[in-house]
């Protein structure tokens, strides 16, 4: 039966594990095996990953995969992805191939800006609080000079800070709105302390702004938060061939393929119950690099979708048209990411996969994530134009069920072989096992 529990942080990892067996689980020996098969032997590894977050009390495994043959700006590379779904793996190293064959990605940085907002509550003249704001714009630069020194030595730093009146949306709210070039680093805590810095100034300089009265001199700070919506922190992944050469030795395939794949980008465009599945298949790829690299993926993923929606409505991250007789097949997305800092420091595998990547700088993984995602997306409008997805999808599934009835390797091959001309439903792979066992029995 569930019960709460007082100071559970403050136990160690055995009595918390104690407790959750003792509390949850019917079969404690069985649960007890499964958290510690996942510990790792080497206890200073365990140790390090013991520490990233609270409470923890195992690991949690994802399988780490790379796709090869990703040709970005006439440079190779291998692309290492971690998530959980099968064929996404598959899909982007069909497509890298396929777009090596003609002439590869190419790709570009628009803009690297990111944002930051102090939200702060003050009633009274708007035009005073304008003055006190150009008025105190200098100080709050330098009272974050501690805060700013090294990222400014590198070239980064504060951008700007202006004060955005949004009394419109709600009574007496205002923000400093303020932009910020973080280079290699993600530099949501940069970001984040010179907004609190910038907050502390705002308040202390009020209270001792000669034209306010004693009501303006009181602002409220609200919050300090950067923003995760970075629509100036843009990027650019395109494919391109003549579109006689999609389908090979078949102008009239290539030219049908080619208007088919458009329409339906076209429709992902237009539709927004398409445009979701799309871009969730684009985030599959880029969800996949960005995990694989040590990033945040929630603000990968909340930033795309509130991008995709810039014009009003929820549209396609991607385009595609036939231009001069050429497809044209391209992705544009704000993706704040980071190689230095954070996990990119502590985490191996994470740095295994940024190694891997030619030790990319910020503005280099921008270019390759955004690939992932035109790569996964090429990937799966291929086959949704063509076969239809259930064809690949059921054969990687085909796997997933044979290892969760515990099948051998011999299994596997004969069943592997036996549904290359048979459909994959859960129902024939159970049987086709259990036949199989029948007669080997
Ligand atoms: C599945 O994870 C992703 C797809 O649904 C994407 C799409 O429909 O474009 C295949």
């Amino acid at each position: 039966m569930s019960k709460s529990i007082a100071g559970f942080s403050k136990l160690s990892k055995a009595k918390k594990i104690d407790w959750i067996i003792d509390t949850y689980f019917a079969n404690s020996k069985s649960a007890k095996r499964i958290i510690k098969q996942y510990w790792n032997s080497d206890e200073k590894l365990q140790k390090l990953h013991d520490e990233f977050i609270e409470n923890t009390i195992t690991n949690y495994y994802l399988p780490l995969g790379v796709a090869p043959n990703f040709l970005i700006n006439n440079k190779l590379y291998t692309i290492p992805m971690a998530i959980e779904e099968s064929s996404v793996v598959a899909a982007a190293s069909k497509a890298a191939k396929f777009w090596q064959k003609r002439g590869g990605f190419k790709t570009s940085v628009i803009s690297t800006t990111k944002i930051g907002q102090v939200h702060f509550m003050y009633h009274g003249n708007f035009e005073t609080l304008q003055t006190f704001f150009n008025t105190i714009k200098p100080q709050l630069i330098e009272d974050t000079n501690a805060i700013t020194q090294n990222m400014q030595k590198r070239g980064g730093g504060i951008l700007d800070i202006e004060l955005r009146n949004k009394t419109n949306s709600i009574a007496g709210y205002y923000q400093l709105h303020a932009s910020f070039e973080t280079l290699d680093a993600m530099g949501a805590n940069f970001i984040n302390s010179c907004l609190e810095q910038f907050a502390e100034t705002l308040k202390r300089e009020a209270l001792t702004f000669e034209l306010f009265n004693e009501q303006e001199k009181n602002i409220e700070v609200i919050m300090s938060i950067l923003s995760n919506y970075v629509p100036n922190c843009l990027v650019k992944a395109e494919v391109s061939c003549p579109v006689n050469d999609l389908v090979e030795n078949n102008p009239e395939a290539s030219k049908a393929y080619a208007e088919k794949f458009v329409q339906a980008v076209t429709i992902a465009e237009n539709e927004p119950y398409r445009a979701v599945t799309h871009n969730k298949g684009i985030m599959n790829g880029i969800d996949a690099v960005v995990l694989a690299t040590g990033n945040d993926f929630r603000a990968i993923e909340a930033c795309a979708h509130a991008y995709a929606s810039k014009n009003g409505q929820y549209s396609s991250l991607t385009h595609a048209k036939i231009e001069n007789e050429t497809f044209i097949f391209h992705i544009e997305i704000p993706l704040a990411l980071g190689t230095v800092g954070g996990l990119t420091n502590l985490h191996p595998l994470v740095k295994l996969s940024l190694e891997m990547l030619h030790s990319p700088s910020a503005k280099e993984l921008m270019q390759i994530v955004a690939v992932a995602g035109l790569a996964q997306n090429f990937a799966a409008l291929n086959s949704l134009t063509t076969t239809g997805i259930q064809q690949g999808h059921m054969k990687m599934h085909l796997m997933n069920i044979l290892n969760q009835f515990e099948a051998t390797d011999a299994e596997k091959k004969t069943l592997t072989n036996h549904f290359k001309n048979n459909t994959v439903t859960h129902s024939a792979v159970v049987n086709a096992l259990n036949n199989l066992r029948i007669n080997n029995d």
